[in-house]
Parts: C-alpha cells; sequence; structure tokens
C-alpha cells in the first residue's frame, strides 16, 4: 500500500468552472416527522465555510435522518435548509456521502472509480491517482467484492472525492473497521479537508471525533441539545445528556 502521508493527488489542479459556494449552511426550524411522529423538531443549524463538523449523540437521536436532509435525499416537514443561497436538492450535485457500509459495482475496484468519473465527466487518467491517494493502486484490476472492510471504506471515499465534492459527508464511516483502517480513512479526510472541503461527519467514535472535529453538534431526541468548539463540547460539555454520552451512561 502506498503512504497515505506522501499523496500526489492534487484535484484543485484541475480547472473547474466557477461555481458558487455552498457555504455558509443555514438549516432554519428543521422539523421532520413520520405518520405524525415527531424525530426532528426544531433544528437550527450555521455551519461556516471551513473544517470539520461532528454529529454525535445516542442511537436514534436523528443524527442519519439530519445527514439525509441536508444532503437533500429526504425532505423535510417542516423549515428549510439553505446552502450558500441553494436548496438542498440543489446543492446535491456538489456534495457526497459515504455510509458505513459501502456500496460498491461489482466490477473492478478501478471501474469503481472510473465511472463515477465519467458520470461527472472528469479526466478518467484520474483513476490511478485516486487509488493511489487511498493506498489501493496495487489492487486497481481486482474485483471490488473481494476487498477487505477497511479496503472497501477506502474505495467508497476514493469514489466520493472522485466528484470532487465541496462537501463531504461521512455517516459511522469507520464504524466496523480496525483502528489502522480507521487511522488511513481519517488521513484521507484531514487531506481533503486542509484543500477545502467541508466535512460533516457523524461518528459515535469521540477518539475520532477528537482527531478530525473543529465543532460537535450534539443531537438528543432529535433536538439539537449543544453546538460547541470541539475542544469545549469535550473539556467541558454544556449539558447532562452530553455529559452522560461521553461517559458512557444511556441517554435517550
Ligand atoms: N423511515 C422511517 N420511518 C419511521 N421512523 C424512522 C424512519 N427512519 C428513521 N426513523 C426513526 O427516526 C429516529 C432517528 O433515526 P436515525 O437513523 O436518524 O438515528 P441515528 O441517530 O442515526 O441513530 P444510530 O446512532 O443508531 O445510527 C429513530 O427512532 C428511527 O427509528
Ligand atoms: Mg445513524
Amino acid at each position: 500500500m502506498s503512504s497515505l502521508g506522501t499523496i500526489a493527488f492534487t484535484p484543485n489542479a484541475i480547472p473547474q468552472a466557477a461555481a458558487p459556494n455552498l457555504m455558509p449552511l443555514r438549516v432554519r426550524d428543521l422539523g421532520l416527522s413520520f405518520e405524525g411522529e415527531a424525530v426532528l423538531s426544531g433544528v437550527n443549524l450555521d455551519l461556516g465555510p471551513h473544517g470539520c463538523t461532528a454529529i454525535m449523540g445516542p442511537n436514534g437521536a436523528g443524527k442519519s435522518l439530519l445527514l439525509k436532509l441536508l444532503h437533500g435525499l429526504i425532505s423535510p416537514t417542516t423549515g428549510e435548509i439553505n446552502w450558500g443561497g441553494q436548496t438542498a436538492a440543489a446543492a446535491m450535485a456538489r456534495q457526497a456521502l459515504v455510509f458505513q457500509k459501502p456500496v460498491l459495482l461489482r466490477r473492478s475496484v478501478a471501474a469503481n472509480i472510473d465511472f463515477v468519473l465519467r458520470a461527472k465527466g472528469r479526466p478518467r487518467s484520474l483513476c490511478n491517482a485516486l487509488l493511489d491517494h487511498v493506498g489501493l493502486a496495487q489492487k486497481a484490476r481486482q474485483p471490488a467484492r473481494l476487498l477487505s472492510g477497511g479496503e472497501a471504506q477506502r474505495l467508497a471515499l476514493a469514489r466520493a472525492l472522485a466528484t470532487e465534492p465541496d462537501v463531504l459527508f461521512l455517516d459511522e464511516a469507520t464504524a466496523s473497521l480496525d483502528p489502522a483502517s480507521i487511522l488511513s480513512i481519517e488521513t484521507i479526510v484531514r487531506d481533503a479537508c486542509a484543500r477545502g472541503v467541508r466535512v460533516i461527519c457523524v461518528t459515535h467514535d469521540i477518539g475520532q471525533a477528537r482527531r478530525l472535529a473543529d465543532d460537535v453538534v450534539f443531537l438528543q431526541g432529535g433536538r439539537i441539545a449543544e453546538h460547541s468548539a470541539a475542544r469545549d463540547f469535550f473539556s467541558a460539555p454544556q449539558t447532562t445528556a452530553a455529559r452522560d454520552y461521553l461517559n458512557g451512561r444511556l441517554v435517550l
């Protein structure tokens, strides 16, 4: 595997048509109900142009649904989402979402990237650089279904980056990976963030949130209980719910 520390992949070198910036994100009074039952309510959120935001909170708090709303995959029952003047649906094309379980094409590793590059009208020559970037260059011709969990997730991340997203969403993307795989994914995410990709990740991994996040949105019972700088959140959480969550106590 190539060293993830020496990265030659420089997508910003490719000339692009100027596009309006998707940030800042402005969310107002967002609510989501299923059959009259509210699963998210009164969500207000402002995110600035740079960095990595971690969304944390107990199981069932509404983290994945919030991510899907922000990405425009589902529509809210109430309220609005504004990405630099655009709706979530309009902004979706310049965003990418990586789930806990990567869904890969039943083709070669390289074909998974090639497919996205073609769909996005980007140079297919980028495929090698992307695979090298995530340490999969040696496995380019191998069927993607033979990859290990950590390798498959790196391919999913490379595929997300192949779209050259302005915003990268991660929903527990490292939840079932070993510590070394987690760190290699974090290296790729940190690098993307340093190149200006806005990262919003859901994670239960407190160590990961400490390593990656600039700020933390803490959800409980479908509401934002706390939104603070990561340093403050981990050193002095403001709510009992967040304190209990960080201490491993059940919060519902
Ligand atoms: N399609 C649906 N219909 C009805 N309820 C739903 C639907 N999708 C999700 N929910 C409910 O909404 C709540 C929030 O779900 P969500 O998947 O966002 O939780 P989460 O915070 O991501 O939890 P986890 O940490 O377990 O992934 C849960 O109680 C879930 O059962
Ligand atoms: Mg979830």
